[in-house]
């Protein structure tokens, strides 16, 4: 069951990333349903999620070495965030924009791959509905780009 549930939100993802895109957002646009952010438990529904999705980055050995602990506090406060503005919570985000976020960081769509995943588990462990799950990683996926070195 579980390898078919992943299977679109992979398949979302490639789709949605654009060969020749002219500059997407700086983050992800908001996604106007008034019922996705109620889907993610709301505010504290999401922490938990950003909580979860942690813990499995830093299990992650593909991944974990890229995150710097130092900053853990901020990071998570940043997407909370940023996922609470495009679920369409009603947040502005304040921090730096996905280009400038990861500028540098040597980011390949593997380790994209792989932090989606972990978000996937976090989502699933959370029991947020995959419809809603695949809203945010659809909106999501156009920022793959602006992450990981051009051609
Ligand atoms: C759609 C996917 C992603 C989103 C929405 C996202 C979002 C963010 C946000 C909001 C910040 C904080 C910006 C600030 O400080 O103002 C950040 C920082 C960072 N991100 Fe991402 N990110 C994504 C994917 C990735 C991936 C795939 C990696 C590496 C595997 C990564 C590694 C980092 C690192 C290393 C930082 C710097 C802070 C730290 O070390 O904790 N991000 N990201």
């Amino acid at each position: 069951m579980k390898s078919i549930v992943l299977v679109p939100a992979f398949a979302l993802l490639s789709m949605a990333i654009p060969v020749h895109a002219e500059t997407s957002p700086p983050v992800a646009p908001v996604i106007s349903d008034g019922k996705l952010f109620a889907e993610f438990g709301g505010h504290d529904g999401l922490v938990r999620v950003i909580d979860d999705l942690f813990i499995n980055i830093d299990a992650d050995v593909r991944i974990n070495t890229f995150f710097d602990p130092t900053k853990r506090d901020h990071t998570k406060a940043m997407l909370v965030e940023q996922f609470c503005q495009v679920l369409g919570g009603g947040c502005t985000y304040s921090g730096k924009d996905m280009v400038t976020a990861h500028k540098d960081l040597g980011i390949q769509t593997r380790d994209f791959n792989a932090l989606v995943e972990d978000l996937q588990k976090a989502m699933d462990k959370n029991k947020v509905p995959f419809s809603a799950q695949n809203k945010l990683l659809a909106a999501l996926a156009p920022q793959h780009r602006d992450m990981t070195p051009k051609p």
